[in-house]
C-alpha cells in the first residue's frame, strides 16, 4: 500500500535549560525553513512558545521585534523568509483562523501560530509541530515533523539536538 506523505514522522526531544538555549535550538530550525513550512507551537502559558518563534526569527533574519501576538492576532515582519506570527490563544475555532487570511500569505511566509492544537482543523497536514513542556526549571522540547519534508527537517535537526553544534 502507497504511504502517503503526511504519515511520514520524525521526532527529536530537546531539553533546554534557558530562554537562550531555547532560541537558539529555534533559530537552527529556522535557518532551515523555507517560505510554505508550517509551524505549530503547542504548550501551556509560559512554556516558551513566544521564545521559541523569536529564535524562529533569528534564523529567518526577518525585520522588527518578535513579541507576543496575542492581542494583534497575527504579525507579519519581513525579510528574506518572511514570517507569520500567529497567535491562536483568541481565536474561538477553525473558521476565526480562516478569516485571518492565512491562505493568501501560505506560500509567501514561514508560519509560526501559537497555542495551535486548540485550532486542529485549521493545520495543514503538513507541519512541523513543536511542543514544549515544564521540566523542573527547564523545558523540554518536542520537535514533530509531519510528513516527508518536514520530517527531513527535523531529521537535520538531530544532530544539533546531541551536540549542540
Ligand atoms: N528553557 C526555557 N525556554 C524558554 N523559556 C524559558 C526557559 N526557562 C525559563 N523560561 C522563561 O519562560 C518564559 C517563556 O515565556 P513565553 O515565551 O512568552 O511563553 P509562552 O509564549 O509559551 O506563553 C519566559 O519568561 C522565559 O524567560
Ligand atoms: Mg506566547
Amino acid at each position: 500500500m502507497p504511504t502517503s506523505d503526511d504519515a511520514v514522522f520524525a521526532e527529536i526531544v530537546v531539553d533546554t535549560d534557558s530562554p537562550d538555549e531555547t532560541q537558539q535550538l529555534a533559530r537552527r530550525l529556522g535557518e532551515a525553513l523555507l517560505p510554505g513550512h508550517f509551524v505549530a507551537l503547542i504548550g501551556p502559558l509560559g512554556a516558551g512558545k513566544t521564545a521559541f518563534v523569536q529564535g524562529l526569527a533569528a534564523g529567518l533574519k526577518v525585520e522588527g521585534a518578535v513579541t507576543s501576538p496575542t492581542f494583534v492576532l497575527m504579525r507579519l515582519h519581513r525579510g528574506d523568509t518572511p514570517l507569520c506570527h500567529v497567535d491562536a490563544y483568541r481565536l474561538p475555532d477553525a473558521s476565526a483562523v480562516e478569516e485571518l487570511g492565512l491562505e493568501d500569505w501560505r506560500d509567501d511566509c514561514v508560519i509560526a501560530m501559537e497555542w495551535a492544537d486548540t485550532v486542529p482543523e485549521a493545520l495543514p497536514r503538513e507541519r512541523i509541530e513543536v511542543v514544549l513542556s515544564y521540566r523542573g526549571e527547564g523545558r523540554r522540547i518536542r520537535l514533530r515533523g509531519i510528513g516527508r519534508e518536514p520530517a527531513a527537517i527535523v531529521q537535520e535537526m538531530e544532530h544539533y539536538a546531541h551536540t549542540g553544534d
